[in-house]
């Protein structure tokens, strides 16, 4: 019933008041996360739960497959934001593994709209055909197609003017690759961070930052 989140919502207020009563006194005065989190839209992967931050902590944008088109006027405003004004530390790009966005992009079958929303994915699939025909099974195949996503939209993150202005100007800025398991709730590093306008130029998908 959807009742019963009204009345949830009604007893954390109450609980988070009881425990610290200038809580929400000090979250209204003041937004200052540290991180963007750039996630999937997937239920299982909410970003302040699974890494143990509090609201308030990190701005969070998600869409289906954790993706960053060059023309998305919704990611680019939330990047602009957290970047220039928010001025966060950290964008974390974080995939899952068994991605259902990752899994449609690649089954070869059509699903409507949202098949033009993966075609980053699908371009991925075909461009690393050869390795991942190596994997032994389709269930591996789809993992690492996972994780090449996450690497490829770090890439993204990091090809953007506001990500590119923000280095030039000395901004301490760093951009990660995560990738979170359904099966035991950890978050693996990929190892692609880019912290600057020269690493980002030598990365490569596929053998960058290694
Ligand atoms: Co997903």
């Amino acid at each position: 019933m959807i009742e019963t989140l009204l009345n949830h919502n009604k007893a954390w207020a109450a609980q988070r008041v009881l425990e610290d009563p200038d809580y929400f006194k000090r979250l209204m005065g003041l937004q200052s996360p540290r991180y963007l989190w750039i996630g999937c839209s997937d239920s299982r992967v909410p970003a302040n739960v699974i890494t143990g931050l509090e609201p308030g902590e990190v701005f969070v944008h998600r869409n289906v497959a954790n993706l960053l088109h060059p023309g998305d006027l919704n990611g680019l405003s939330v990047l602009q934001f957290a970047v220039e004004v928010l001025k966060v530390g950290d964008i974390i790009v974080c995939g899952h593994y068994g991605c259902g966005g990752v899994q449609a992009a690649s089954d070869g079958t059509r699903h409507g709209l949202i098949d033009h929303w993966l075609r980053p994915i699908m371009d991925l699939n075909e461009r690393f055909e050869a390795d991942l025909a190596l994997l032994p099974d389709a269930e591996r195949r789809l993992d690492r197609l996972c994780e090449l996503n996450v690497e490829q939209t770090v890439i993204r993150v990091t090809q953007t003017p506001v990500v590119q202005d923000a280095w030039t100007a000395g901004q301490s800025l760093a951009v990660h690759g995560w990738v979170y398991s359904l099966a035991d709730g950890l978050i693996r590093d990929l190892g692609c961070s880019v912290a600057s306008i020269d690493e980002a130029r030598r990365h490569r998908l596929g053998h960058g930052g290694r």
